[in-house]
């Protein structure tokens, strides 16, 4: 989840490039230029860095600056709500998958 000016993104915490944790990557605005030695930059913080390999992504739609058209890192909707009100009364149930180790490789099954 990433504070943008107070606006709030959430992102799946994993690149759709090769799983890099997006929750580690830097953010940093929009740089574009009409020209040599022209530069504007805009939307400061709104585009996150993945730390593995570089891939960028728009935090306010998903899309990925290298393959906008087929590459998109999940997004979640957020909503700020008071104190508990909001919220289910407990208790909570952690999501569960089943593993298992076959030779040197961990398996996690997702259906
Ligand atoms: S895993 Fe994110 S850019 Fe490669």
């Amino acid at each position: 989840m990433f504070n943008v000016k107070g606006e709030l993104f959430a992102v799946l915490n994993r690149c759709p490039h090769q799983g890099g944790p997006l929750c580690k990557g830097n953010t940093h605005g929009f740089l574009e230029s009409a020209g040599v030695g022209e530069f504007q930059y805009s939307r400061a913080g709104e585009i996150l860095r993945c730390p593995w390999h570089g891939w960028e992504y728009d935090l306010r739609t998903g899309q990925s600056w290298f393959d906008p058209a087929h590459i998109i890192v999940r997004r979640y909707e957020v909503t700020v709500q008071p104190g508990v009100t909001g919220l289910q009364p407990g208790p909570y149930v952690a999501e569960t998958f089943p593993v298992s180790i076959e030779q040197e490789y961990v398996l996690v099954e997702v259906a």
